[in-house]
């Protein structure tokens, strides 16, 4: 018999398996959604425009999360008012839209609380907490009738002075702090398990110049479970009840705070964001029952306040950024270097944001570390994702990136880029990219530094040297 003629020889191919965190081989099952538009613009059209990087905000999802929250908990607590946390994303825009559908401004800063006034929001319509406050800006939110929450002992004093000094009773909030959570935000407001909170009622209670009206908490920020905020609401009217039954004050406003959790992953969780944060409806279930359980105990139905960030402002912004190179790591894994770094997206620090492709031309997937443009080890935006295979000019929209990016963004190597809003009559820039000139413009060079070279500077001409 003749025996069979081998195979041809084909060379063995090599190739490294480029898994994900749980090392699992990638395939067609992990392939990411595309994101070929923002807020109904197509990706391609805004970079053109506006550039890359580039944060996009969408309107029509910023409104709406203002009207379910407020819907949510007008349903359990008609006397719900929203003070938007002003540093949670300061820009004019975002803060002049949620003005329009009704909101308060929730400010830590003169900077934030003028900001809103220049934004029209009345005095009378600001929260102004905040460890630290400056006795002008009291004097100014006094003035004009701000809710002010105090934070320590030492301004309460304070306060007691100016308000001395203003020759008229003010009315002030206490912000407390209590064991809802490990470990207890306790850098701020009142003690209440030690008796701290219900002693500096009583020592307003004795002061000609002050009135007590409300007590404050904020408990944290990224809570998913909104049992600990029915814990928080239980105890506030607890003390609110043994406040009124001990001292001549009416407790007419409850402030709950913000901290609402979004849809983001946190690094390191089993699993995402979206699984467990509450619903806008279960946080407002939470907050609202508590105070209709107590109706009747307190003198009368106080305003509820709440201090929504995150969950107003989170999901309504993207970052556009282009993939700029595309390189071997000491691993199998490959980095794609995008036009992003965290100097424009701290957030990376926290969160494994939602990354999408703009286009899938059917390559392969693979495992990428998606890292910024800073001349860093440490700028990551993710530490692995897996993506159709990438290369140089692609385009990716990180979701999810409307809370904390842009307030607490900085200049560093890189300046920040455009800020656009999106809605449907069409596209509106509402942060300008910066410039040499707006960065370096603070900037005073010594006149013995100068030389013929520095001397026709746009900057160094310019201004006082002494
Ligand atoms: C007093 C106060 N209120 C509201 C907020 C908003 O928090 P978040 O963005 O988590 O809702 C913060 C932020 O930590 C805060 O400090």
């Amino acid at each position: 018999m003749a025996e069979e003629a081998p195979p041809p020889y084909a060379s063995p191919e090599l190739y490294g398996l480029t898994g994900g965190p749980l090392g699992r081989p990638p395939g067609d099952e992990r392939r990411t959604e595309t994101a070929p538009t923002v807020a109904g613009h197509p990706v391609e059209a805004l970079v053109e425009r506006f550039g890359s990087p580039l944060y996009v905000l969408d309107e029509a999802a910023l409104r709406g999360a203002y009207r379910r929250l407020i819907g949510a908990f007008r349903e359990g607590w008609e006397n719900t008012f929203i003070g938007a946390s002003v540093k949670t994303n300061y820009l004019s825009a975002v803060i002049a839209i949620l003005r329009a559908e009704g909101a308060y401004g929730e400010v830590v800063s003169g900077f934030e609380y003028r900001l809103c006034r220049d934004l029209g929001i009345p005095g009378d319509q600001i929260l102004f907490n905040g460890p630290w406050k400056t006795d002008d800006d009291l004097r100014q939110a006094f003035a004009e009738g701000a809710t002010v929450n105090l934070d320590g002992d030492d301004e309460l004093a304070r306060v007691e002075r100016i308000a001395a000094e203003i020759g008229r009773e003010v009315t002030v909030g206490l912000r407390i702090n209590m064991q809802v959570n490990y470990p207890p935000w306790d850098k701020f407001g009142f003690k209440l398990e030690d008796g701290h909170a219900l002693d500096a009622a009583r020592l307003i209670d004795k002061s000609e110049h002050l009135r007590l009206n409300g007590l404050h908490l904020h408990v944290g920020t990224y809570i998913p479970d909104p049992g600990l905020y029915g814990r928080g609401m239980e105890a506030l009217i607890g003390l609110a009840t043994r406040i009124e039954r001990e001292t001549d004050a009416r407790i007419e406003q409850l402030d709950i705070g913000g901290g609402y959790a979004t849809r983001n992953t946190l690094h390191d969780t089993m699993l995402p964001g979206e699984a467990i944060c509450a619903t806008p409806e279960e946080y407002a279930a939470a907050i609202t029952g508590p105070l209709q359980r107590a109706v009747g105990q307190l003198s009368c139905k106080p305003r509820l306040f709440i201090e929504p960030g995150r969950i107003l402002v989170d999901e309504a912004a993207s970052m556009i950024t282009t993939v700029r190179a595309v390189k071997r790591m000491a691993g199998a894994q490959k980095a794609a270097l995008v036009d992003c770094g965290v100097h424009i997206m701290p957030t990376a620090w926290w969160y494994d944001h939602e990354i999408r492709p703009v286009v899938d031309r059917g390559a392969p997937v693979e495992d990428y570390r998606i890292v910024g443009p800073l001349c860093m080890q440490i700028d990551v935006l993710r530490k692995s994702v897996v993506l159709p295979a990438l290369r140089e000019g692609d385009l990716l929209v990180i979701q999810d990136v409307g809370a904390y990016n842009f307030s607490q963004s900085m200049q560093f190597i890189y300046m920040r880029p455009n800020y656009v809003m999106a809605h449907e009559g069409g596209v509106d820039l509402i942060r300008e990219r910066e410039t040499d000139e707006y960065v370096r413009g603070p900037e005073r060079l010594p006149a013995r530094l100068e030389n013929e070279e520095t001397a026709g500077s746009f900057l160094w001409g310019r201004g006082e040297r002494d």
